[in-house]
């Protein structure tokens, strides 16, 4: 833990009250109703949380247990209470007559649109549920999703749901490998998929993936790989073992009750990046993450019956999960689910499609934010103007700090000034947003997340676990658990434990890790990014130590350290120092080893991990200990002068050779 380089980089003091003509009937019409929420929660901390477990959620055994510290950190939650998420999600809405509802309006790559009704998203994941048990499935098993963004995709997350298999969802930009690490740590008996995705126009791989997974080795558990049919591209087949879904689809009933799990049984596991070691599983609860799943719905999105909500995440990250398989179906939403990418035909696909599906809750990641608004600049016909934008009323944003420049262009030219922006800071373990203005209420400040939502203890301390002062940076830690909080790492306890609870705290307050510092004037959070060794790269979380690990399994390389540097467009990227196993290469030849190292990279983790600078050097610079000093690889990655000590460097003139980019 690192706190001396966080400082205060205040300097916005522009406060945004956008003002709209819904707060009358918003879920937290003004500062009062938040305020008076926050009270309850501190007034008596488990009847706020019971009450809107109640309110949210239709439980099949009422809980009478709420919060059970016993065995903290391990916390529980509503543990004698039973639920099943995909009941929650769809049964109950139809069961409410609201059957005939939308539930996804499906957008594929190249512009086809499917409309799904609750009743007919429920009679596919019935049947889904139905295929996973004719495999043998049961509760506790689980299943790994590598699917694109689809109907099948969310069909097969509340599948598992339904029956109580775990799914392990894996974006499918990660590879054969990243895969492969997953399928081993979970010890999965299935795989979903599909032959192919279909993004920007290109058809790529999946199921050769899962091949290639398999044959890594250590995959015994694995029984059968589904497969969906999306592009027909030719793949291999193991008949016996890799089974066609639609046929088995075709033969189940559309009826399938659901199993009523306890509240603490484990609905998903989704692997993240930590500073150190591989990604880590981490786990969530069935109960207390569906209930915030479904209340950050109402009160960071204001989510109503007529609205048309897109949150454009993948499924295979967390904001996937949450605000796309479970807070909108859990809320009965009409929401959009976009196969493609955001420059694909062109760069005013978003806009194009907040226009045509008539989109009034549209949640997006800055870097996808950056990007759209630099490519208007370049070509004035996809600009957002172009379009009727008029159904927008709230705008998101979501997984990495938005600069204020990136969130007056979209307040301006997206929102028409209308549009309160819902900055959301959350994570992978939090399970739902946790600092976030509430639309109608809360004063906007671009660039900062503004408060904690009601019920959530956050807090800035020191190193010794104490309070800091309004305008002084700090750790940003959550005091009390809270219910859709991680629960576990996978078969880890001791790396949740050591990890998120650390005894120079106290052993109670979970660290989130990142640096934060609250206002003096106004109290708003303003997060400074990660202490740790994690990097965000357009919203995407990695590990330093995990790019380091591909590269030097790369036979060239001997050593390597891997820093981050601001970048316009992705917020953060990936700059590598290497040391090869072989004379320092130049010119030509030092582009093409880089290339290869790349698309290395690319193969061990996936695209998003390849690094954008490569820089070669006889050896890295290191104390006298051996220790890399990455302050210093991180100014030269940023192109700045090295104004640090460098009296411990051991080899001072390697820093020359080093700052000789590409
Ligand atoms: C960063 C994504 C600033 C932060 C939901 C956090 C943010 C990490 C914001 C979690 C935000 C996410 N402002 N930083 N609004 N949202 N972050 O697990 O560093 O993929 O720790 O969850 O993203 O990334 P993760």
């Amino acid at each position: 833990m690192t706190t001396n380089t966080i400082q205060s980089t205040a300097t916005e003091n522009r406060l945004f009250t956008p003002s709209v003509n819904w707060s009358a009937t918003a879920a937290i019409p003004d500062m009062a109703a938040y305020k008076a929420l926050c009270d309850e929660a501190a007034n008596d901390y488990e009847g706020f949380w019971a009450r809107l477990a109640r309110e949210n959620l239709t439980w099949h055994t009422p809980f009478t247990q709420v919060l059970d510290e016993s065995n903290a950190p391990f916390y529980q939650w509503f543990a004698d209470g039973r639920l099943n998420a995909s009941y929650n999600c769809l049964d109950r809405h139809v069961e409410a007559g609201r059957g005939d509802k939308v539930a996804i309006r499906f957008e594929s790559d190249n512009g086809e649109v499917t409309l799904v009704t609750y009743s007919n998203l429920l009679s596919r994941v019935n049947k889904m549920a139905n295929v996973l048990k004719s495999l043998g499935v049961q509760k506790g098993d689980r299943v790994m999703i590598y699917l694109p963004m689809s109907i099948e995709g969310v069909t097969a997350m509340q599948a598992c749901a339904r029956i109580g298999a775990i799914h392990s969802v894996v974006f499918g930009g990660f590879s054969a490998k990243a895969l492969n690490d997953r399928i081993v740590d979970t010890g999965a008996s299935l795989i979903i998929t599909a032959d192919e995705q279909a993004r920007g126009g290109k058809n790529l791989p999946l199921k050769d993936n899962v091949d290639e997974a398999l044959a890594l080795g250590d995959c015994e558990s694995v029984r059968h790989v589904l497969v969906n049919i999306r592009t027909h591209g030719s793949i291999s087949f193991r008949e016996g073992f890799d089974l066609h879904l639609e046929p088995l689809l075709a033969r189940q009933s559309d009826q399938c009750e659901p199993v009523w799990v306890e509240a603490e049984h484990p609905l998903f596991i989704l692997y993240t990046s930590g500073s150190t070691g591989t990604p880590k599983g981490v786990q969530h609860s069935t109960g207390g993450y569906l209930l915030w799943a479904t209340q950050t719905m109402k009160w960071t999105f204001d989510i109503k019956p007529n609205d048309v909500f897109w949150c454009t995440a993948d499924i295979g990250w967390i904001t996937g999960h949450t605000y796309v398989c479970y807070g909108p179906l859990s809320a009965g939403a009409t929401q959009i689910v976009f196969e493609g990418i955001p420059t694909y035909p062109n760069a005013s696909r978003f806009w194009k499609m907040i226009e045509s599906h008539r989109c009034s809750i549209f949640h997006t990641a800055p870097t996808a934010i950056r990007a759209l608004n630099k490519s208007s600049e370049m070509d004035e016909s996809v600009h957002p103007k172009n379009f009727d934008l008029s159904s927008l009323r709230i705008m998101g944003s979501v997984g990495e700090p938005i600069n204020p420049e990136a969130w007056m262009w979209y307040y301006k030219n997206v929102g028409g000034e209308r549009c309160p922006i819902v900055d959301t800071f959350w994570q992978t373990e939090t399970g739902g947003n946790m600092i976030a203005p509430m639309p109608a209420a809360t004063p906007l400040m671009p660039g900062s997340c503004t408060m904690p939502l009601p019920g959530i203890m956050t807090a800035i301390v020191d190193e010794t676990g104490h309070d800091v002062e309004n305008g002084q940076g700090g750790l940003l830690v959550v005091k009390r658990p809270w219910p859709s909080m991680l629960r576990n790492v996978w078969g880890n306890p001791q790396r949740y434990k050591s990890g998120y609870f650390p005894e120079e705290l106290g052993g109670t307050y979970y660290l989130a890790g990142d640096g934060a510092m609250r206002y003096v004037d106004t109290t708003y959070f303003q997060i400074m990014g990660r202490i740790d060794d994690i990097l965000n790269v357009s919203g995407h979380r990695l590990g330093t130590m995990e790019v380091e690990s591909a590269l030097v399994s790369h036979h060239l390389v001997a050593e390597a350290a891997v820093v981050g540097r601001p970048d316009d467009v992705s917020g953060e990227a990936i700059c590598a120092f290497v040391v090869l196993k072989r004379t320092l290469p130049k010119g030509a030849e030092a582009l093409e080893i880089a290339k290869e190292l790349r698309n290395w990279v690319g193969q061990e983790i996936g695209p998003i991990a390849k690094p954008k600078d490569i820089r070669f050097g006889d050896n890295l610079p290191k104390t006298r200990s051996g220790k890399i000093m990455r302050r210093l690889l991180r100014s030269i990655a940023k192109g700045e002068e090295i104004s640090q000590d460098t009296s411990t460097l051991e080899n001072p003139a390697i820093l020359e050779q080093l700052k000789q980019a590409l």
